[in-house]
């Protein structure tokens, strides 16, 4: 334990060196330099910026190739016997799935449902980005507030199609409606990957917001996930003047207060109950079991973040080696304990057309590859050695925290990332994919989320864009109690300890 220590002690004083350098990145220069062009070499302003039209096609040479790979795949091997999701996917339960695929899954059936929002395509910066539009129906005047919800890995736009019509459905007692603004993010699903390196987290942050200038939103709203999650923290800490508020389910921070704290609330248990509520304290403690977790359940990042195009070779070349790759991830995000079912619980709470529908995001336009070089491109020594994570954003910030989420960052260890941490709703069940697996819970939470962010920006008097005449006076919602005293308390003890 104490070896661990070190190494934690160490990482934290590294992100503190990086720390020194971070603040560049919030320059003009900086910020202009990350908004790359990424098509075509020598088409530089010769692309149209029409926003056009897009429906999803699951082409008939598509699905015969793709029964016919399915088809003939080899026999896979044995799972060891007692084992069921421990070593990886379950091959047991692969013939159900290829069998659902290729012969249940109706293909012209699910076009049409995927089909049952606005999409469009529009080129941002070389790249066609694909994304959802719904407007809420609503009268005139009514205060419409703009939001981008982003999906991460294994997920797509998918993740969202429960909550987007629970979301955007216009309801005369909260004073205003939501439009949203769904895109696949680069490389992924029906959105252009690039053809160069260097597209990381960081850069896409650009593309984002570049995606919704394109569509009149100067200032809106940002919802994340997993990936959408980094590059929303990415958005909200160029950009704090535009994004109006942050609601994510994945909350994380690595500013070096964060890691000091969580290593801090390590040592004593009186330091533990400053550091985290003792309800949700086994989320976070013991370290040494929560570090180890994490690489049991992360082998497929160091390969996404390393070595991308070769697992991209053979999934791009079968559906079932794609269809495993991508479930059996799914699977323990969803619960930690679904790794004891031989099944993987992929069953239990996702409709099988819901999850090869996901699985069709990255077959149908062969996008695996470019999807995942996300990883190698954001998780690199070029992008983490711009310190991003060392720089507080005043971006009134709510936070929702699944019980089987893969990171749980108590409100005191996120308030040095999020200064304006508004409200952190912790829950005592779901997991990683909460919009795809809990949309009524993910959705209420969204909507109470820019509740309080209008709210909050009434009172600091930042200008609405929006032309609304509505005098209705938003509800106070309860705020999680300011942990102030206690983040006093924990870098007092932290200064001790260090001597400083
Ligand atoms: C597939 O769905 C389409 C559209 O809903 C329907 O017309 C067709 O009968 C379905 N095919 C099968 C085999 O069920």
């Amino acid at each position: 334990m104490n070896t661990f220590l070190r190494v934690f002690v160490l990482s934290a004083y590294v992100t503190l060196v990086l720390g020194v350098t971070a603040k560049e990145v919030t320059s003009p220069e900086f910020l202009s330099s990350i908004e790359k062009w990424w098509g075509p070499l020598g088409q530089e302003g010769k692309i149209s910026e029409d926003i056009r039209p897009f429906k999803i096609q699951f082409t008939d040479e598509m699905v015969t190739d793709l029964r016919n790979r399915i088809n003939n795949r080899r026999e896979v091997t044995k799972p060891l016997e007692g084992i069921a999701f421990e070593y990886g996917f379950n091959s047991d339960n692969l013939d159900y799935w290829m069998d659902f695929w290729a012969n249940k899954y109706n293909f012209t059936e699910r076009e049409n449902f995927l089909n049952q929002f606005p999409h469009y395509k529009t080129n941002i910066q070389g790249l066609d980005i694909h994304f959802i539009r719904v407007k809420p129906e609503v009268p005139e005047g009514t205060l419409v507030l703009p939001l981008l919800m982003m999906h991460g890995w294994p997920g797509s736009i998918r993740e969202f199609y429960g909550s987007i019509p629970l979301i955007t459905e216009y309801n005369e007692k909260r004073g205003f409606a939501v439009e949203v603004v769904v895109p696949s993010l680069p490389g992924f699903g029906f959105s252009d990957g690039t053809t160069r390196p260097g597209m990381g987290e960081v850069e896409i942050a650009a593309i984002m917001k570049n995606l919704m200038a394109r569509l009149g939103f100067e200032k809106f709203y940002v919802q994340g996930g997993d990936f959408g999650a980094l590059i929303a923290n990415d958005m909200v800490t160029f950009y704090p003047d535009k994004i109006l508020g942050y609601h994510t389910n994945f909350p994380i921070s690595l500013a070096p207060g964060s890691l000091l704290t969580y290593l801090a609330g390590s040592l004593n248990p009186l330091f533990q109950s400053l550091v985290v509520d003792s309800s949700v304290a086994d989320r976070m403690y013991p370290i040494l079991d929560v570090v180890l977790g994490l690489v049991e359940e992360s082998g497929y990042l160091h390969m996404q973040a390393t070595k991308p195009d070769t697992i991209g070779i053979a999934l791009s070349d079968s559906p079932m080696g794609l269809f495993a790759w991508l479930m059996q991830p799914l699977s323990g995000g969803t619960r930690k304990a679904y790794k004891t079912r031989v099944d993987g619980g992929l069953s239990l709470l996702y409709a099988p057309e819901t999850l090869i529908d996901d699985v069709m995001m990255y077959w149908t336009e062969n996008k695996f590859t470019t999807a995942v070089r996300v990883y190698a491109e954001s998780i690199n020594k070029r992008t983490l050695g711009m310190g991003i994570s060392s720089i507080p954003t005043t971006v009134p910030t709510c936070t929702i925290h699944a019980k089987d989420e893969i990171i749980y960052e108590s409100p005191i260890m996120l308030k040095y990332k999020f200064k304006n941490l508004l409200r952190s709703t912790v829950l005592d069940s779901q997991g990683h994919f909460l919009a795809m697996e809990a949309p009524e819970v993910f959705s209420e939470d969204v909507l109470s989320a820019l509740d309080l962010f209008l709210e909050y920006n009434e009172e600091n008097n930042k200008v609405e864009e929006s032309n609304s005449k509505f005098p209705i006076k938003l509800p106070t919602l309860p705020i999680v109690d300011s942990l102030e005293k206690g983040v006093d308390k924990i870098k007092g003890g932290i200064s001790q300890l260090f001597g400083r």
